[in-house]
């Protein structure tokens, strides 16, 4: 079994970036900028955006954080939104989700510039992604392709089993993972999905992205098959300082030996994740994508 280790690639790629920064500095091209807007107080959130303001600095972008409180109203997040679309010292922007519920999310999304859209969640971005145009492909997913990629994994002809359809990880990954460049046989499953089990065995790569802890069990997978953990539940621990610890979809004790290669949780997908959204970053700030 080979622990795939996304906390290594992830620093591998982040000294590329770094390097690629340093060029564009040297040839007097401006700085990457990445800005995030956050609403509200929710500790994963706040965890989740101190990451990226800090991934930025170790990089070399300039970053910038703008925070709103919880009753803040749709209109005046959509204004920041026109704001921060028409500033041009800005490539890309996120802003972090969830919104409160009185804030339509979709609409938030909506009116981000395509260009901008570094989370890769805006309608446009997505559709040009499923026809195979450039486009920012949301990091998760985007992390995933690149981590299989990296470790040289077959995926050709394979059968991938996706766990999960989220507009954020399970749906984008399922179109990627069929595309030409990987060329997997994909399955989506979800809540409605009859004999779950007999399905995670038919997979030869099984991508588990349904946030319940522990859900993929040793009995559900093949001997061989490659296990990538999206999962990321925070749950109470007396054991960490923080006073609580990430949890994977996949029961690693149960699984691990049976496969061929399996990411951990932490320190399989969500360094990919964090270090997918800098590479985003300087696609915007090279104009790659929308030319
Ligand atoms: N909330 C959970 N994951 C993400 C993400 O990738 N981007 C944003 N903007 N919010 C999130």
């Amino acid at each position: 079994m080979i622990l795939i280790d996304g906390k290594k690639v992830a620093a591998e790629m982040k000294l590329e970036i770094a390097a690629k920064v340093e060029l564009m500095k040297k040839s007097s091209k401006k700085t990457p900028h990445l800005a995030a807007i956050l609403v509200g107080h929710d500790g994963g959130s706040e965890t989740y955006v101190a990451y990226k303001i800090k991934d930025c600095a170790e990089v070399g972008y300039k970053s910038s954080l703008f925070r709103f409180e919880d009753d803040v109203k749709e209109d005046a997040l959509l204004n920041k939104v026109k704001e921060l679309n028409e500033d041009d010292d800005i490539d890309g922007f996120i802003v972090q989700l969830p919104l409160p519920g009185h804030i339509s999310e979709q609409k938030v999304i909506e009116s981000i510039d395509p260009k901008k859209d570094v989370d890769g969640f805006h309608p446009e971005n997505l559709g040009r992604m499923v026809i195979g145009l450039p486009s920012f492909v949301s990091a998760t997913p985007f992390g995933i392709v690149e981590l299989i990629k990296r470790y040289n994994i077959e995926t050709s002809g394979r059968n991938c089993v996706i766990l999960g359809r989220s507009n954020i990880v399970g749906r984008p990954l399922s179109i990627l993972m069929s595309q030409k460049a990987v060329n997997a046989t994909v399955t989506v499953a979800h809540s409605r999905t009859k004999n779950i089990k007999e399905l995670c065995h038919s997979a030869d790569i099984l991508i588990a992205a349904i946030g319940v802890p522990g859900f993929v069990k040793g009995d559900m997978v093949s001997e061989g098959a490659v296990v990538i953990d999206v999962g990321t539940t925070r749950v109470k621990s007396d054991q960490t300082k923080s006073g609580w610890k990430l949890k994977g979809d996949v029961l690693f004790e149960e699984v691990a030996d049976k496969c061929s290669y399996i990411t951990p949780v932490p320190g399989g997908v969500g360094p990919m994740t964090r270090v997918s959204l800098l590479y985003n970053t300087l696609l915007a700030s090279s104009g790659e994508i929308y030319k």
